[in-house]
């Protein structure tokens, strides 16, 4: 890719990269060398530059620190057999950045800062990203506001960065999920689609509630009547019943248009799967998990990739799903995209940039 965009760059004097445990990396905590930075100040962005990582100074006063005036992506990089970096839909993740700044009246990131800041950053930090099966370099894109200002109106000034931490696999077990029927996640007209910060605040206290029960994530439902499946946990979810995938829609403005989700959709439906985008009503779960018409359930989300369920909680009862083998689709869609991502197959949908 040709560079238009003028980066100031300076490199760390002192890499953590000789101190890093490769074989004992746990999701977000450790992080690469250097940063990328832009600043949106009087209608336009600048001052790009890549830096050392290291803290920021925030004003007391800061907005986003108030209101949340914030949203971000998350993404992956891999390294292939010959050891070069293959990065996965960035372009995705791109748009979608975008749509969630929208509505969280942030002023839209042209692509060529989002692309050209990524792909410097990858070059220089190409080190941190594992070249071993089932780790990848998972990449952190996020636009915040900067003005010190507490009156409640858009900030005028946002800062956008991007750093990566090096990571392995997201849960090391199956899930147990329990249905909520108290609290949402989002309703119509609100944020949910949007990966904005608050969306995941205001998650937390209910999850903690269900792993104070016992169960890893929730299974969260619509906010009107509590009636149908919306998402799991911080992913996508999806069901296998009988031989039909079944995934809510992304068309309530309640789902967020997961790039993993859209990943599997396609590839289920090129593997010959029979896919149902609708809402799956919670009776109609339970009626599956009763009767063994369920055969898999699986959350889809870039940090976890695939996130098996083994245990689902409705009202009162627990149910159990069986051990998933290789032939399981989940298992079969995640070797295919794994096979897409480390560069093993074909990329017939022009999904990886190689740098
Ligand atoms: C992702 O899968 O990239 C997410 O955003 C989940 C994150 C909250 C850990």
């Amino acid at each position: 890719m040709n560079t238009t965009l003028t980066i100031d760059i300076t490199k760390t004097s002192s890499s953590k990269l000789a101190q890093t445990n490769f074989d004992d990396l746990k999701f977000g905590q450790t992080i690469s060398d250097h940063m990328f930075i832009a600043d949106y100040e009087n209608g336009e962005w600048g001052n790009f530059r890549i830096e050392p990582y290291a803290p920021l100074q925030l004003n007391p006063a800061n907005a986003t620190l108030h209101y949340g005036q914030s949203v971000f992506e998350g993404m992956k990089a891999y390294k292939n057999d010959a050891g070069e970096t293959l990065l996965f839909r960035a372009d995705a993740n791109q748009k979608r950045l975008n749509e969630s700044a929208k509505r969280m009246c942030i002023p839209e990131l042209p692509e060529n800062i989002f692309m050209e800041g990524l792909l410097q950053l990858l070059k220089i930090d190409s080190a941190w990203i594992p070249n071993r099966p089932g780790y990848s370099l998972y990449i952190r894109p996020f636009i915040f506001a900067t003005d010190d200002y507490l009156g409640i109106r858009p900030s005028e000034k946002y800062k956008f960065m991007i750093f990566t931490c090096p990571v392995g696999h997201y849960y090391s077990k199956p899930v147990s999920v329990k249905v909520e029927s108290k609290y949402t996640r989002a309703a119509e007209g609100g944020t949910g689609y949007a990966k904005a910060a608050g969306n995941y605040a205001g998650s937390l206290y209910p999850a903690l509630l269900a792993q104070k029960e016992g169960y890893d994530q929730l299974l969260w439902t619509d906010g009107k009547s509590h009636q149908h499946i919306e998402e799991s946990g911080t992913m996508n979810v999806m069901f296998i019943i009988n031989d039909t995938l079944i995934t809510a829609p992304t068309t309530t403005g309640t789902i967020l248009k997961g790039i993993t989700r859209d990943s599997v959709l396609t590839l289920a439906r090129e593997m010959g799967v029979k896919v149902e985008e609708r809402f799956l009503r919670v009776a109609e779960l339970e009626d599956a998990l009763k009767s063994h018409t369920l055969k898999e359930a699986f959350g889809t989300g870039t940090a976890a990739t695939i996130a098996h369920i083994s245990k689902i909680h409705i009202s009162g009862n627990d149910y159990e799903l069986p051990q998933k083998d290789e032939t399981a689709f989940s298992n079969r869609v995640l070797k295919r995209l794994d096979d897409i991502k480390y560069g093993k197959i074909e990329d017939s949908h022009n999904w990886i940039i190689k740098l």
